[in-house]
């Protein structure tokens, strides 16, 4: 069996899966949260390389005040208490999306995180918070720009290959997997670059009820997809 060097997670369904249960969105997140801990986990023991999960999107700040402020403050939660465990698991943590915009507060829980299992030489997890896909093209264009008005490049050096190094996902492989839980059949704008060639796996089951064997049902269907990257195929 192959080990999708890198599978990106869409965590969807938090939401209706407190509404199914006559609970508020929030204990959907709360769950969500204790949900990520677990495919944290089997991921690092199944040997993948990197997982990025959407935690949070551009525009999720549209939501009502009261549910954002709960995630901003669960996301503080998660990193404190989970920070043991990404030690005794290994994890190497990184994230991607914008710093505008998040408070003083959660900065500087991320940035603790980051620092401290920097050193961790085992699954990367990519944390995407306050992620858009565009966002992020458009600051790569904006970077890339103020390197050549700097001199630091020629417009003739900007390639596919020098773009990815302006990405948040700098140094890292392309998804092979995207996992959407929840039911939807879309992107939600996440990693709109890198996901070129991912295969696609989706699963009605909301997130605070996925678990570890419906990550290794994702892994056992991708095994038996033909990827051809536009050619043939052999
Ligand atoms: C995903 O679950 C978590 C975030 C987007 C923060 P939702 O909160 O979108 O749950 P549903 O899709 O409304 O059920
Ligand atoms: C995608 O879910 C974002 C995250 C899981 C963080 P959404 O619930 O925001 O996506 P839409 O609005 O249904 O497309
Ligand atoms: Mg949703």
């Amino acid at each position: 069996m192959i080990i999708p060097k890198h599978i990106a997670i869409i965590m969807d369904g938090n939401g209706r899966w407190a509404k199914a249960k006559g609970k508020a969105r929030t204990a959907g997140h709360q769950a969500g949260a204790e949900t990520l801990r677990e495919i944290v986990k089997t991921a690092a023991e199944l040997g993948v390389k990197v997982l990025t999960v959407y935690a949070f999107s551009t525009e999720n700040w549209k939501r009502p005040k009261m549910e954002v402020d709960f995630i901003m403050n669960l996301f503080g939660v998660y990193l404190t208490r989970e920070l043991p465990e990404f030690h005794t698991n290994n994890v190497k943590v990184r994230f991607i999306g914008k710093r505008d915009g998040l408070s003083a507060g959660v900065l500087q829980k991320m940035d603790k995180v980051l620092q401290e299992t920097s050193k961790n030489t085992g699954i990367i997890l990519n944390l995407a918070i306050n992620y858009g896909g565009k966002e992020e093209i458009v600051q790569a264009a904006q970077k890339i720009a103020s390197d050549v008005v700097a001199g630091k490049i020629v417009v003739k050096d900007i390639d596919e290959k020098l773009y990815e190094n302006y990405l948040y996902t700098e140094g890292l492989p392309m998804p092979d997997l995207l996992i959407r839980t929840g039911g939807d059949f879309r992107i939600s704008n996440f990693l709109l670059w890198q996901i070129a060639y991912a295969e696609i796996w989706t699963t009605e089951t909301y997130w605070p009820d996925f678990t570890s064997d419906l990550l290794k049902q994702a892994i056992a269907d991708f095994n038996n997809r033909e990827r051809r990257f536009g050619g043939l195929g052999d």
